[in-house]
């Protein structure tokens, strides 16, 4: 059954290590009959939240006007998400972390979803990766029935494009494959 796959990069190096993940995915992932969309989020305007709680008020709806309604709309509509970001500091990048906290207005409309977590880091130890994949369970936990399907460990990759031909890039098609 084909699936509707949102990959969310959040680096802000196109082409970048997390990046080039991202688009191993969704190779795999369209191959195999879904539809995909990728957004690079430094392709859009998401400011931060300011906890004003307006959207609690008014039946999650934020107030502010930018283009983070309409990610929403896709994460909502989604049924498989990949959430990648650089390693920054062992833990996600301030892009990936301004857009989870906007989805405060309608994150218990995220409900059933398959989530695939793509990092991208210097450091080549797995282990060193956890902090930032704790990160992304702190999202998850807050979500009605979200499963946590598969990570993709883009270690060992500083430069832009340090990450082509690593075994990486055969994991994240093959996952992607497999959706
Ligand atoms: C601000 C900053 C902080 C970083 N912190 C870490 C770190 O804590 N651990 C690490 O292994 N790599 C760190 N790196 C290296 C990046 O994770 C690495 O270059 C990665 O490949 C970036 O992914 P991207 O190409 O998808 O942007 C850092 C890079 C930057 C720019």
């Amino acid at each position: 059954m084909s699936k509707k796959v949102l990959i969310l990069s959040a680096s802000p190096r196109k082409g970048g290590n997390s990046d080039l993940l991202c688009d191993q995915f969704m190779l795999g992932a369209k191959e195999a009959g879904n539809q995909v969309e990728k957004i690079f989020l430094r392709d859009k305007k998401i400011n931060y939240c300011t906890g004003c709680g307006a959207c609690q008020g008014n039946g999650g709806k934020c107030v502010q006007k930018d283009d983070m309604a309409e990610v929403l709309d896709k994460m909502i509509a989604a049924d498989v998400i990949v959430m990648a970001t650089p390693v920054y500091f062992y833990t996600m990048n301030a892009q990936m972390k301004t857009l989870i906290d906007r989805t405060c207005s309608r994150y218990t409309e995220i409900r059933n979803k398959d989530f695939y977590f793509i990092v991208a880091a210097a450091d080549s130890s797995k282990k060193a990766m956890e902090r930032t994949l704790e990160g992304f369970r702190a999202f998850t936990s807050c979500l009605n029935r979200a499963k946590e399907k598969g990570i993709i460990y883009g270690t060992g990759a500083w430069n832009i494009g340090d990450i082509k031909g690593s075994k990486a890039m055969t994991q994240a098609y093959e996952m992607g494959k497999k959706v």
